[in-house]
């Protein structure tokens, strides 16, 4: 008999250690033949503490469990599956799980992260073994053939990338995986690391091959420790198995990758930063060219790509560009784990083809406000994405819809806040937010952001609020434009956004108030 508990970091936030610890207990006490199997979480955050256990019919899931629901689990015949209050039936039936296609997160939730052998037996390795009997050009061309664009945010074709790469020469050459997940309400990258790290170890061997590349590093931001011990283990089982190592599963190529922590800054986010802090400096943006592909890692050609862009691959190679080409719309090509989180009644991961509208993400998918009021703003692509009203609810989740609104999909991150919220406030917020985080290389950020906050808390008291809208404009205008990054270059879009979607927001508070 096997039982699933989570040890993905969002469920143990919600008492997944003291469930096992419980069912533990009760498996002892009752001496029940049974394993405890610390997966990864399916990604229905509601439901966590979600438990599962194995049973001839398939598996049966309870949520959300406590410690203290557990005897009663136990009395009600959990291990064969009991009915109990708590019972949710097939989790596969779940509407929100029923209703997603899983293509990088296949196996998120099923299988044991650290058990090779469960990875295999779920289809794992099927992607390295077709890349390792193809040459690296042809592993490049079913990646472009794929449609695959990178999942940090911004969308660049990954095959054009690994070929930038494959084509420079260069003594060494490196694969770095962007692990620095720092957009607010996402949790993509952290999910798919604790809950299948083999699926990015095996993508990040296959650029590896593509490119020529014999070294990986996977940057984690410190807030991940427990992504961290996951990883590392999963590290050491593919070096054991002669995954990773002088010869990659017995061929000519050789890979091997670490895990490499930062130090808690959001900049080391922008790929050039990350490198610097990499290589052991402060992380401060480089200009472009060149380009990391060109020169990047210790000024080698370096592959620089998001998790989900990496974890991705093994799919693509296993099954074929063409089969994931076919999900989709335009030039948003397969699938892509939105993060619905904020104030909504189902918070989670939904993976989904391109293509959804975001009214359907927010209000069937998410099920509404948690608090049950009406949605009034969401904001798309994190703390530099732009809020959207109800009236661009039509708009399609695809790259190119979203940037034709003056948004970004940015790494699928949407946060939902309902009639309560003040939208000069989050306003307010993207530019402190920016003033804190920059790294103080370029003037539009690091003192545009400082003058954002001053002229928004002018416009919050009401001195002379047409002249501080046109300054606040202007300031954006000039922060877009001559930014060197998109920390500093995206900050406009919230405020922007908030300012042109929520005019009222915006009217002074002698004003507001009368009109309440
Ligand atoms: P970018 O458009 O400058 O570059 C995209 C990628 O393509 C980079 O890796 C760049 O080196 C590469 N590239 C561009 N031209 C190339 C060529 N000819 N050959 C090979 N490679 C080439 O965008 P950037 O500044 O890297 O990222 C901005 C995005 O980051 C934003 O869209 C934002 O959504 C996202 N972002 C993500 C965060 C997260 O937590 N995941 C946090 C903050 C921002
Ligand atoms: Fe640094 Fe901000 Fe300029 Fe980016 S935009 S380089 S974070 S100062």
């Amino acid at each position: 008999l096997k039982i699933y508990i989570p040890r993905d970091s969002g469920a143990l936030a919600l008492g997944a250690e003291k469930v096992a610890r419980a069912v533990g207990a009760e498996i002892a006490g009752r001496d029940i033949d049974a394993t405890v199997v610390r997966n990864g979480s399916r990604g229905l955050y509601w439901l966590e503490p979600m438990v599962e256990v194995e049973t001839p019919a398939g598996r049966v899931a309870y949520g959300p469990v406590t410690a203290d629901d557990v005897a009663g689990l136990f009395d009600a015949g959990l291990a064969e599956g009991g009915d109990h209050a708590l019972c949710l039936g097939d989790p596969e039936a779940i509407p929100f799980l029923a209703k997603q296609t899983r293509l990088t997160f296949a196996r998120c939730g099923i299988t044991d992260p650290v058990s090779l052998a469960d990875y295999e037996a779920h289809g794992g390795l099927g992607g390295l073994r077709n890349a390792l009997a193809k040459t690296p050009l042809e592993i490049i061309e079913e990646v472009t053939e794929s449609g695959l664009r990178g999942r940090g945010g911004a969308g660049f074709p990954t095959g054009i990338k690994w070929k930038t790469v494959h084509d420079t020469a260069g003594p060494q050459k490196y694969i770095v995986c962007n692990a620095d997940e720092g957009d607010s309400g996402t949790f993509s990258d952290r999910m798919i690391m604790e809950g299948d790290p083999f699926v990015l170890v095996e993508g990040m061997t296959i650029a590896g091959v593509a490119t020529g590349a014999t070294k990986g590093y996977i940057y984690l931001r410190s807030e991940y420790p427990n992504a961290h011990r996951i990883l590392n283990e999963a590290i050491d089982a593919a070096r054991q198995a002669g995954i990773l190592g002088k010869s990659v599963l017995g061929s000519q190529y050789a890979f091997d990758m670490e895990v490499r922590v930062g130090a808690g800054a959001y900049v080391c986010g922008e790929e050039t930063a990350l490198l610097d802090s990499l290589e052991g400096k402060r992380g401060q943006v480089r200009a472009k060219p060149p380009l990391p592909a060109h020169e990047g890692l210790f000024g080698r050609p370096t592959v620089i790509n998001n998790v989900i862009s990496l974890a991705s691959v093994p799919i693509i190679l296993d099954k074929g560009g063409a089969y994931y080409r076919d999900f989709g719309m335009g030039r948003s090509r397969g699938t892509i784990p939105i993060q619905i989180t904020g104030n909504v009644k189902h918070g989670g991961l939904f993976e989904a083809a391109f293509g959804m509208t975001l009214g359907e993400i927010v209000d069937e998918i998410g099920g509404g406000t948690a608090t049950g009021r009406p949605v009034r703003a969401v904001q798309v692509g994190g703390p530099l994405g732009a809020y959207f009203p109800r009236d661009l609810f039509d708009t399609p989740f695809d790259y190119e819809a979203f940037a034709a609104k003056d948004g970004l999909i940015g790494h699928a991150g949407i946060v939902v806040f309902d009639d309560t919220v003040d939208m000069l406030k989050q306003a307010r917020f993207a530019m402190e937010f920016c003033a804190v985080e920059s790294c103080g290389k370029c003037t539009p950020c690091r003192v545009g952001s400082t003058r954002g906050v001053e002229v928004l808390d002018r416009l919050r008291k009401g001195v002379a609020p047409e002249a501080q809208i046109e300054i606040v404009t202007d300031l954006c205008n000039t922060m877009k434009f001559g930014s060197l990054c998109a920390l500093g270059g995206f900050t406009p879009y919230p405020v922007m956004s908030a300012l042109t979607h929520f005019p009222e927001d915006f009217r002074p508070a002698p004003v507001r108030e009368a009109a309440e």
